[in-house]
C-alpha cells in the first residue's frame, strides 16, 4: 500500500456575498496516493480550481480537512502553509501568472531566490532547456507565445522538486501539438521525480493517461475512477 500524499475529508466551501450563500464544494473526500496522477474534471463552475487551490493552501475551506504530507492545511498558520506551499508544492495556474517584467529565465528563478534556494540560475536553465526553451530565457512573456508561457509556468512550478504539482488546465488554449507536448513533459517529470499529479483538465489525452479520474459537478465529487482497479466507484450519487 502506498503512502497518502493528500488526504481530503468532507471538504466544504461557502462563498457569501450580500446575504446570499452560495454551496462551491460540498461534502467532497478523496485521498491520493504519492506518486499518482489524478485529473480532476468536470463543468466550468464545478468547483475544481477552488478545489486544488484549497489543497495546495492557497485557499482555506468553509469546513473539512485538507491533509497536505502530513500537514494539516485547514488550520495551519500562514507561516506553516507557505512553508508546505515553498518546500512541497508546485501550482500551475488556470492564467500562467508571468511576472511581465521579468524574462522566463527570471520567472523561473526568482520565486526559488528569494526562497533562498542554491544553485537558482543554473537549475531554472536546465528546466528551461527541458521544456524547450534553452533558446527563449532571455525573452518578455510578452516576446513568447501561449504555449511558450505555459512551458515557463510549468518550469517554475517544477523549480523547488515538488512532491506534488498542482496544475489548472496546464493545455488549456494550447494547439494540439503544443498540448501533446506538455503533457509528455509533466508525466516525465512525474515519472523521474516521482511528483504526484493533480491536473485539472478537459485533455482527453491527459484524462487518459491519469490512474485516478475524479469528477465534480456542482462542487460535488460525481465519480471517482481507479483505473488500476478498472471499476468506477461512485460517491455521494
Ligand atoms: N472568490 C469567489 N467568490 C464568490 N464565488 C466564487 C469565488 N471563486 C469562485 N467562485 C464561484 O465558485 C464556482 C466554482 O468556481 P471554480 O473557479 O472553482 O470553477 P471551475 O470548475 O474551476 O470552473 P472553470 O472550468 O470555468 O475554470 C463558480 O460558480 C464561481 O463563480
Ligand atoms: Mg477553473
Amino acid at each position: 500500500m502506498k503512502k497518502t500524499i493528500l488526504n481530503v475529508e468532507h471538504l466544504n466551501k461557502v462563498f457569501k456575498s450580500g446575504d446570499k450563500t452560495m454551496v462551491i464544494l460540498h461534502e467532497v473526500s478523496f485521498a491520493i496516493e504519492e506518486g499518482s496522477a489524478c485529473a480532476i474534471v468536470g463543468p466550468s463552475g464545478s468547483g475544481k480550481t477552488t478545489l486544488i487551490a484549497i489543497c495546495a493552501g492557497l485557499e482555506r475551506p468553509t469546513q473539512g480537512a485538507v491533509l497536505l504530507n502530513g500537514t494539516a492545511m485547514h488550520s495551519a498558520t500562514e507561516e506553516e502553509l507557505s512553508r508546505v506551499r515553498n518546500h512541497f508544492v508546485g501550482f500551475v495556474f488556470q492564467s500562467f501568472q508571468l511576472l511581465p517584467s521579468l524574462t522566463a529565465l527570471e520567472n523561473v528563478m526568482v520565486p526559488a531566490e528569494i526562497r533562498g534556494q542554491n544553485h537558482a540560475r543554473s537549475r531554472a536553465q536546465d528546466l528551461l532547456r527541458q521544456v524547450g526553451l534553452g533558446a527563449r530565457t532571455h525573452h518578455y512573456p510578452i516576446q513568447l507565445s501561449g504555449g511558450e508561457q505555459q512551458r515557463v509556468a510549468i518550469a517554475r512550478a517544477f523549480m523547488n522538486r515538488p512532491r506534488i504539482l498542482f496544475a489548472d488546465e496546464p493545455t488549456g488554449n494550447l494547439d494540439t501539438e503544443t498540448a501533446r507536448e506538455i503533457v509528455r513533459l509533466i508525466f516525465q517529470l512525474n515519472a523521474e521525480t516521482g511528483t504526484t499529479l493533480i491536473l485539472v483538465t478537459h485533455d482527453r489525452e491527459l484524462t487518459q493517461q491519469a490512474n485516478r479520474v475524479i469528477s465534480l459537478k456542482g462542487g460535488r465529487v460525481l465519480s471517482d475512477t481507479r483505473k488500476e482497479i478498472g471499476i468506477p466507484h461512485v460517491a455521494n450519487a
